[in-house]
């Protein structure tokens, strides 16, 4: 058993809380949000996360998980101490590390005891030292503390499975002492844990996330090509899945990456590399594609539709990715400010994220499902892939819309089916 803090009570930070606190240790989450604090209190949670509610409820029931937004009562009782706050893009697209700056801070001024300091957020390459900077001159006693970096590659939506069943844990540390410290907190999971430098457990974050966005605009390209081409780029991919030294994963053609982590981290990343005067060029042309996919995708309707203007477009599908009420750099967003910007008028149904999207879109009617969405629509797009749109009643869509116009962001439908029927089917990097 261990006295753990974690600071910053969202994705990564509520979900290691939880689960090390069900491994038996003791664990307080810290967050400078008092109603997110007050709220988890009570057992309401910030976030949805399938699995997370039980295990915060069960724990804390325990006294094995508590909260506060108090560094005085959260540090000085703790062996270790988790940050994880958040570190958006800033104006260039580098991290802002201010919350991490004011983690460290709080941690400083209320260390009483030895302790490791483990850093989960994704930061850039070096900002380990600077923690551990930050620390040395501001701490009050003269204590002992090693800094870890420890980069958590969770997903949303599977987040407390992914803690669970990790492919790998990575740890770095100057003190190699302290990283087999930590490593002892994931014994229960035995997974392969890997022991390196600071410096390179943070490149290894950045390079893997990276990698996956670079799958994704990869398998994108190749499926504008094959839409020339007249080949089938879902095909293409299971054929290139197939192949160990490829993999299947992530390898789906569409709208392309999304969400909190990807855009953030390949811009960070390419800011770093061009900064240390390196020439980030695969970097660059990954976010590229990614922006031409949306773009592409708005292209289609025009030219089904012969133009934009005063056509109602109909979008299925809010959040970045199923499963999540998170819109965070989420296609949806630009395909409708594209849309718009040539005088579209938008109707859109998600699931969960209408309330998220509400926030930062204007002129859009939210509709209560699908249907109602195809009510005289000119033509429909499929922006995220839920699976409640994957056996839509398809020939009652078709009678409710305007013209029978679909465009298939995420190629969950067959063309010969969609055109059997009667749709103008347009869907990406396959023959329609
Ligand atoms: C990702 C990483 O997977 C995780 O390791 C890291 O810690 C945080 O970032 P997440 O942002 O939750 O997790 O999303 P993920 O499920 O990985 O999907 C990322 C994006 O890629 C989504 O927008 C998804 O729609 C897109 N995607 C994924 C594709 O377009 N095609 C694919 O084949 C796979």
């Amino acid at each position: 058993m261990a006295t753990i803090c974690v600071i910053g009570m969202g994705y990564v930070g509520l979900v290691t809380a939880a689960c090390l606190a069900d491994f038996g240790n003791e664990v307080i989450g810290l967050d400078i949000d008092t109603e997110k604090i007050a709220h988890l209190r009570q057992g309401v949670l910030p976030i949805y996360e399938p699995g997370l509610e039980e295990i915060v409820e069960r724990t804390s029931r325990a006294g094995r998980l508590s909260f506060t937004s108090d560094y005085a009562e959260a540090i000085p009782p703790a062996e270790f101490i988790f940050i994880a706050v958040d570190t958006p893009s800033g104006a260039n697209g580098q991290a802002d590390l201010s919350s991490v700056q004011r983690a460290a801070r709080g941690i400083a001024e209320h260390l009483r005891r030895p302790a490791i300091i483990i850093n989960k957020s994704t930061v850039p390459i070096g900002a380990g030292d600077m923690v551990a900077q930050i620390i040395a001159e501001h701490r009050r006693c003269p204590v002992a503390f090693a800094v870890v970096s420890n980069p958590e590659f969770l997903r949303e939506g599977s987040a407390v499975y992914d803690f669970l069943n990790p492919d790998r844990i990575v740890l770095g540390a100057t003190d190699r002492q302290a990283a087999e410290r930590v490593a002892q907190l994931y014994a229960p999971l035995k997974c392969p844990i890997m022991i390196t430098d600071l410096r390179t457990a943070e490149m290894i974050k950045y390079a893997s996330n990276s990698f996956l966005a670079t799958k994704i605009s990869f398998i994108n390209e190749i499926a504008q090509i094959c839409e020339k081409l007249g080949a089938d780029v879902r095909e293409v991919a299971r054929g290139m899945g197939l192949d160990r030294r490829i993999g299947p994963a992530f390898l789906e053609a569409g709208l392309g990456w999304g969400g909190s982590c990807f855009p953030k981290d390949v811009r960070a990343l390419e800011y770093m590399a061009t900064v240390q005067g390196c020439h980030p060029q695969l970097l660059r042309a990954v976010m590229e594609i990614n922006r031409d996919q949306r773009i592409r995708v708005v292209q289609k309707v025009r030219d089904l539709l012969g133009g934009l203007q005063g056509r109602v477009i109909g979008i299925l599908g809010l959040a970045f990715k199923p499963n999540t009420d998170d819109i965070r750099e989420a296609p949806s967003l630009d395909v409708i400010n594209l849309l718009q910007s040539e005088g579209a008028i938008i109707k859109a149904y998600d699931p969960v994220a209408m309330g998220n999207a509400a926030k930062v879109l204007r002129d859009v009617q939210f509709c209560s499902d699908p249907y109602e969405v195809a009510r005289g629509a000119d033509a429909l797009v499929i922006v995220t892939e839920w699976n409640e749109f994957k056996q839509l009643a398809l020939e009652r869509l078709r009678d409710l819309m305007r013209r029978p116009v679909i465009v298939d962001g995420r190629n969950i439908y067959e063309p010969a089916q969609m055109r059997a029927l009667g749709f103008l089917y347009q869907c990406i990097g396959r023959p329609c």
